[in-house]
């Protein structure tokens, strides 16, 4: 029985086969089993020469199917190792890229086209003070300018202490001329500066949020005129629109920070019912700007007999809806990805 079992084992080459060879030899109906049951009933001498040799049996086969199992199981994981190998000349699943928001791409392509013009890049903090937003640009408290903004206030007990120890009530800009400011008190003019940010007003409908891009020009020197600003805007704009037929159309304005002040269309013609930048046919307001009002140059502590010069400022989200055909201002700011792959920018 012993090598007949042992044999059987052997021959077993699968799992299954192996299991069924150990059911019929330790199953409860097993032959192995019969013969230890027998042993219940033989005589104490005849037992003690049996128990040993039926419980050997038992042992070799119980370790025999051990060992076969093992066996069999590695030569299985073998088996698995050498087949289920990576190919790895297999394309890759693609991953999600992320690309370009549109607004950044714009204010890349304006600080590269500044930049040929000679213009650094500054900045100025989101939450200003009353006096960088509004006072040094000549919009006293009363000034009906300040309505106008729809400003977000924080409230007085953040107020901030001036060098006099007056209260400095903190907002978040409504624009980017604070930055103005900024750098004229910092720095010594000549001065060329681009200021590309965010800025925010209490508005929201379908070409206003509340947080919006606006990018200011500013141009301090000697003897600087009007005639500077008309030929920075229109360098600017033909280059930004990519289109030598951009035609600019300056209108008399107000701003307070500004005299005169000059408000700039940009002219369009229609293909296809759409409205294309360049040529005549009808006018899109772009940009606000103007000649630095003295009374700015004098609150930066500049002599305005001394140093002239000219600002700009515009919606950077505009022009890249212009530039690009969007027409949901909104969606700029929603995230959804499906937006941003059609409208983004390889990076
Ligand atoms: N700050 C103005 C605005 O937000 C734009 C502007 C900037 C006008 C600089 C003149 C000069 O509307």
């Amino acid at each position: 029985l012993k090598s007949s079992l042992l044999a059987a084992i052997d021959a077993a080459d699968t799992p299954d086969a192996l299991e069924a060879v150990r059911i019929d030899a330790l199953g409860k109906q097993g032959s192995v089993s019969a013969l230890l049951k027998t042993l219940g009933q033989m005589s104490p001498e005849e037992r003690q020469v049996q128990g040993p040799v039926i419980n050997g049996l038992r042992e070799a086969v119980t370790s025999g199917i051990a060992a076969k199992k093992a066996a069999l199981e590695s030569a299985i994981l073998n088996q698995r190792l050498a087949t289920e190998r990576l190919d790895m000349t297999l394309p890759a699943p693609e991953s999600p890229r992320g690309t370009v928001h549109p607004v950044s791409q714009v204010m890349d392509e304006l600080a590269e086209i500044f930049a040929d013009m000679g213009f650094a890049v500054a900045e100025g903090p989101e939450i200003e003070d009353d006096w960088h937003n509004f006072s040094a640009l000549n919009i006293p408290d009363t000034h009906p300018a300040r309505a106008m903004h729809d400003t977000f206030y924080f409230p007085d007990q953040m107020a901030q202490k001036d060098e006099n120890g007056d209260g400095k009530k903190m907002l978040l800009r409504t624009h980017t001329s604070p930055v103005q400011i900024r750098t004229m008190t910092s720095q010594e003019p000549p001065i060329r500066i681009i200021a590309p940010g965010r800025v925010y007003r209490s508005d929201s409908d379908a070409t206003h949020t509340p947080m919006f891009h606006q990018i200011e020009g500013l141009v301090i020197d000697k003897g600087i005129h009007l005639g500077h600003l008309k030929w920075t805007l229109e360098t600017f704009l033909k280059a930004f629109f990519e289109r030598d037929d951009v035609v600019l159309r300056l209108r008399p304005s107000y701003f307070p920070f500004t005299e005169p002040s000059v408000e700039v269309d940009v002219g369009y013609s229609v293909v296809k019912g759409k409205r294309v930048i360049g040529g005549s046919e009808g006018w899109m307001e772009v940009l606000g700007s103007g000649m630095v009002h003295r009374k700015v140059i004098e609150a930066c502590g500049l002599d305005p007999d001394v140093w002239q010069g000219f600002a700009f400022g515009t919606g950077v989200d505009r022009l890249a809806m212009l530039k690009y055909g969007m027409d949901d201002l909104r969606a700029f700011f929603d995230g959804d990805n499906r937006w941003l792959q059609h409208y983004g920018f390889n990076a």
